[in-house]
Order: structure tokens, then C-alpha cells, then sequence
């Protein structure tokens, strides 16, 4: 999704703006563009990459130690030069970046029309910027600041803005509504981005600027302002991310790191939450919460696509064992369907950026209606975190890949540790089975090392897979939704079209597509469901299809049965979901890679989705 970055400091602008576009490069993109305030408000901006970018730039001078810069993700009008931004008013007075929807911008757009204004482009954003110059040259009175609220106070939709104005070089006016913004504070400088990876190695004092607000800017001087034109309240977060963490370092993609970091980052969801004698869980963000959460009727778990995989994990894990009923909605669903809502249910929204718009307004829409709302969340100090009464952070680390690996991981891994606990507290599970499955948890980092140290084989199986144009994934129970994810997995990287089923849903319908060339990954490890998914397997070898199996170590039965088997060792229920899915997450990749797919920005894909 689109990106900003902005600048005012005493140093030059353009290295940092720059640098901040190629770190937003995951979150996806079309076009970038640049804008200083120099002698002129300068504007540099193309289709394609911030490498091409950059080739533009060679040849132009470039001077401010103020500016704006931008990836844009397509929403109004195609990927092109002229759509791109940064957008600069009829009248040269400012120029403008933005993240978001400006869902009124057809109306607006009539209105400055019949007052003389004419547009460049098709973007909502070139309506934003000239109805700020419109205000602006209503009377003297009216300063940039005063003219870019008054816009915004017309505005219906989302936003996150940086706007440079021509008569106030030295000044940078940000704002934001839905679409997140982040301040970084550094010495005699000010850098500005949508999210904190910009940021990283320039300061680790940074403030997450609020709905509505309005930030002031210039080298020597911040002011935060509300929407009424009064001081705002704001926090100074210290964000401590490293520059290991945005780089790639030995890896081709980041993807491939993210998938080797696992055994790590599942340790960091663990650090401070596992007793070191393995005998207890505590969740210290639900610690005020927890007496609602156990006395709650149901627990409705919601997010969006591998957030919405991870719920479904949680749902057969909180029934199983705490004997709470749990629904898992799509977040887009849920927001506009008048879901019946009580005091007495527990929402908890799972998101790896905190900042998906579905689910946040869906979160919103489930406070209003007296819920409880919860979050689990990988990025720190995001929206959803920071509008949740509680929550846990899944501590992944910064996940560029636009494919969710590590993430999924660290959230089912934060709701197998929440679902232990609820039982446990709720009396559903003895002491023993509690213990049991806490240190079967702690000892899946190594199991994942394991699986990776097979890397090369899944590979070779890549290979031989990798000119299928469909792809079948079935599983039952709580495997069933590593098989969806294993699916979207595949689909999104590799463009190969792949479905997840419940296996036994197979017989209605998909078994029409069971022929010589479809390839059927079966998640078949042995558990309770062992019999029937081996009974599911002999329906599509009998059918000749193409049969990938996820078996447990040594099992020789399958191993016969099947074209090719991805093993994992063996392992308690519970925590299999997340063995089972690291060799499917590297069939996707590998797979990807051998059909020269950007394997870290998939076409069409965005990091974050920030608008609905
Ligand atoms: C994951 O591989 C996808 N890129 C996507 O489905 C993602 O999980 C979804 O957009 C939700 O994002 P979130 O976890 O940041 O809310």
C-alpha cells in the first residue's frame, strides 16, 4: 500500500527520503515520487521503482532540507507519472503526498471546478491539494496550517498526509485520519513515515500521531495540534528495531529469512511468558482483562486473510480446550454485517501491522456495541494496539516480506499460549496436560530446525511442481486452516491458483478437479484424524492426482502412498499447526522463485492494507 516518508531538519532532505522510499518498498507499490522545498517547490515523480526514481534524479539539482516523497499503490486512476506523487496545487502553492481514500473527492472535485480549478490527474489527492490552495487563497488570514485543516474538515474518508507549502519553506505540516503516521525525533531534525522502518538507525524516539491530529514541523520545532487547533497530547515512544532487522543479509528474499527466523521469533512470543521451569503461562497485557475473558459468554476472534488463518487456529484451540465458543469472522464481513454484540463477548482483532483498516473499524463498530476489545499485534504502537483495552504483542520483529510468515507463527503461537492459559484457569485441562503441552510449545523451535535443515529436499520437490497452473490443499481440524494457509500461500507468490478445503468437503465438490495434473498437498501428520485424512488421500490417488503429503517423521505408510512427502517430527496436537506449515510456506517460495516471481512484492499485493 502506499508509503510516505517527509523530512525538515538542517541536514539535505533528499538522502533520507530516498533511503525511506526503497525501506517502504515491501509494503508494495507502482510509482514514486519526491518533493523538495528548495529555491521552487521541485517535484520529481514516475511510474515504476524508486530505482527509476532515483534515475531521474541524476540529472536534476536537488536542494531543500525540507520535502516530501511517496510510493503510491494505485486506487484512483492507473499506475502512471502523471498519477503519482507527490501532487502539487493549480497555483504552485503546495505540494502533497497521501496515503488513504478521500471518499468525497468527486463532489470536491465539481466544486473547485466551478471555481477555476483544473486537474492533472485522476487522484483523489490532486483534489486535496487544490482545495488546500483554495482555502489558502481565501484571505490573508488564512496561513498554510489554517487551510490544510480547514480541507480536512471537509474531507470523508482516510488519510495520512505530509504537505510542504512554497511561502513556508522551512515547514512541514503532517495529519493523519485512519491511515497511520509516525514521527521520529531526532537532533536539530524531524523525519516523518507510515510506518517505523524509515526510521530505523535515525532515532528510536518516536511519536504515533494520532486521528486527527496535526503535526507542525521544522527543524527546531514540533507542534501537535487537535483538529479544534488545541495542543495535542502525545507519548514518545522508544522504538528499538536494528538494521539487521530491515536487511537481508546472507538470504536472497526476505521471505526466505522471515521462514528461517522462526525458531527465533517463536522464542522471542515465548521470552517472559513461559515459566523457565515450564510450568506457567503469563500474558502480561491480559492480566487486567482476564477476569472479563474467563467470565466471557463467546470469544469472536477477526482479521483478514493469514490473520484470518491464525484465528481459525485459535478457534479449534480455545474450544478444544477452555470450552468457550469462539466465531471467527472475515473483519470486512463482520464491520458491515450488524453483528448482535453484548457486554459479554471478548473481540480480540489479530493483526500483524495493527493498522488494517477492516479491522479497525470492525474493532471500533465492537467497543461501540459494549464488547471487550482485544489485540494481538506484531507492529508496536499500532492503531489497533493503541485502541484495544488489552492485548499481546506477538514480538516477530519487523516482517517486510509481503507474504506473512513469521507473524503467522509468533499469533498462533500467542493464541496457543492464550487458549492453554484460559483452560487451565477455567479448570478444562489438568495440571499434567497443561505442563505437557507448555513444553511440547517450548520445544518447537527446534522442531522447526529441523524442518529446515530439509530445505534442499523441498526444494527438488518445488521443482517438479512448479509448472502447475492449480494446486488442491486439504486438512482437517486444526490442520485444516494451515492447509488454507499453505494455499494462500502458494497463490500469492507464485500465481499458481491454489484452494484450501476442509478434507472431508472434498467429496462435494473439488474431487471434479482430481485429475493427472492437479497437485493435492495434504496436511496428514499422525493425529486423531489420522484414518480419515488416509481415506481422503486413497480418493485422489485413485483418481490419479498429483499427492504431496505433510506426514510425521518415519511414517512409511504415507510415505509409500504418496508422490512426495514434506516430514516434521512428532509432536503434541496442539502445537502441530505450527510445524505443519513450514514446509509449505518453502514449497511456496521455492516454487515462486522458480518461476521468477517478485517474491517479496507479489503484483497486486500490499504489505498493509490501510484502506478497505
Ligand atoms: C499475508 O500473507 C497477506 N499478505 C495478507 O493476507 C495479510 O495477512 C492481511 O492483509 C492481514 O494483514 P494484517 O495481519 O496486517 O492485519
Amino acid at each position: 500500500m502506499c508509503g510516505i516518508v517527509a523530512y525538515a531538519g538542517e541536514n539535505s532532505a533528499c538522502p533520507f527520503l530516498i533511503q525511506g522510499l526503497k525501506r517502504l518498498e515491501y509494503r508494495g507499490y507502482d510509482s514514486a515520487g519526491i518533493a523538495l522545498a528548495g529555491s521552487r517547490l521541485q517535484i520529481h515523480k514516475c511510474k515504476g521503482r524508486v530505482s527509476d526514481l532515483e534515475g531521474h534524479l541524476i540529472s536534476n539539482e536537488l536542494e531543500g532540507q525540507v520535502g516530501i516523497a511517496h510510493t503510491r499503490w494505485a486506487t484512483h486512476g492507473e499506475p502512471n507519472d502523471v498519477n503519482a506523487h507527490p501532487h502539487l496545487s493549480m497555483n504552485g502553492h503546495f505540494a502533497l503526498v497521501h496515503n488513504g481514500i478521500i471518499e468525497n473527492y468527486a463532489g470536491l472535485k465539481a466544486e473547485l471546478i466551478r471555481n477555476g480549478y483544473s486537474f492533472q490527474s485522476e487522484t483523489d489527492t490532486e483534489v486535496l491539494v487544490n482545495l488546500i490552495e483554495f482555502f489558502y487563497g481565501k484571505g490573508l488570514e488564512i496561513n498554510a496550517e489554517m487551510a490544510i485543516r480547514l480541507a480536512l474538515s471537509k474531507v470523508v474518508g482516510a488519510f495520512g498526509i505530509a504537505v510542504i507549502c512554497n511561502d513556508v519553506k522551512e515547514e512541514l505540516i503532517v495529519s493523519r485520519r485512519g491511515s497511520p503516521l509516525v514521527i521520529g525525533i531526532g537532533e536539530g531534525e524531524y523525519f516523518v513515515a507510515s510506518d517505523a522502518t524509515p526510521l530505523v538507525g535515525y532515532t528510536k524516539n518516536m511519536i504515533y500521531l494520532s486521528d486527527n491530529d496535526l503535526a507542525i514541523i521544522s527543524k527546531n520545532s514540533l507542534i501537535l495540534k487537535t483538529e479544534e487547533d488545541k495542543p495535542a497530547s502525545f507519548r514518545i515512544s522508544r522504538v528499538d528495531r536494528t538494521i539487521g532487522e530491515i536487511e537481508k543479509g546472507d538470504f536472497d528474499h526476505f521471505m526466505l529469512k522471515e521462514i528461517f527466523e522462526q525458531p527465533g521469533t517463536i522464542e522471542d512470543t515465548f521470552r517472559g511468558r513461559v515459566s523457565a521451569d515450564r510450568s506457567a503461562i503469563v500474558l502480561g497485557g491480559l492480566m487486567d482483562v482476564f477476569p472479563a475473558i474467563l467470565k466471557a459468554k463467546r470469544i469472536i476472534l477477526i482479521g483478514c486473510g493469514t490473520s484470518w488463518h491464525a484465528a481459525l487456529v485459535g478457534e479449534y484451540l480455545i474450544e478444544t480446550y477452555a470450552r468457550i465458543p469462539v466465531e471467527v469472522e472475515y473483519a470486512s464481513e463482520f464491520r458491515y454485517r450488524n453483528p448482535i454484540l453484548t457486554a459479554d463477548d471478548v473481540v480480540i482483532a489479530i493483526s500483524q501491522s495493527g493498522e488494517t483498516s477492516d479491522t479497525l473499524v470492525a474493532l471500533r463498530m465492537a467497543r461501540e456495541r459494549g464488547a471487550t476489545i482485544l489485540g494481538v499485534c506484531n507492529v508496536v504502537g499500532s492503531s489497533i494496539a493503541r485502541e484495544t483495552d488489552a492485548g499481546v504483542y506477538t514480538h516477530a520483529g519487523i516482517e517486510i516480506g509481503v507474504a506473512s510468515t513469521k507473524a503467522y507463527t509468533a499469533q498462533v503461537t500467542v493464541l496457543t499460549l492464550f487458549a492453554i492459559k484460559l483452560a487451565f484457569a477455567k479448570g478444562e485441562l489438568t495440571v499434567e496436560l497443561y505442563h505437557e503441552i507448555i513444553s511440547e510449545l517450548a520445544d518447537v523451535p527446534a522442531k522447526i530446525n529441523t524442518i529446515l535443515s530439509g530445505h534442499n529436499k523441498i526444494k527438488e520437490i518445488a521443482a517438479k511442481y512448479k509448472g502447475a497452473t492449480n494446486a488442491l490443499y486439504l486438512g482437517r481440524g486444526l490442520l485444516f486452516p494451515v492447509a488454507l494457509e499453505g494455499a494462500l500461500k502458494l497463490k500469492e507468490i507464485s500465481y499458481i491458483h491454489a484452494e484450501g478445503y476442509a478434507a472431508g468437503e472434498m467429496k462435494h465438490g473439488p474431487i471434479a478437479l482430481v485429475d493427472d495434473n492437479l497437485p493435492v498437498v495434504v496436511v496428514a501428520p499422525k493425529d486423531h484424524y489420522y484414518e480419515k485424512i488416509v481415506s481422503n488421500i486413497q480418493e485422489v490417488k485413485a483418481r490419479k492426482g498429483n499427492l504431496i503429503a505433510v506426514v510425521t517423521e518415519g511414517d512409511l505408510i504415507l510415505k509409500e502412498m504418496v508422490n512426495d512427502v514434506f516430514e516434521i517430527p512428532e509432536s503434541h496436537p496442539a502445537v502441530t499447526p505450527l510445524l505443519a506449515i513450514v514446509p509449505l510456506q518453502l514449497f511456496a517460495y521455492y516454487i515462486a522463485v522458480l518461476r521468477g516471481c517478485n517474491v517479496d512484492q507479489p503484483r497486486n499485493l500490499a504489505k498493509s492494507v490501510t484502506v478497505e
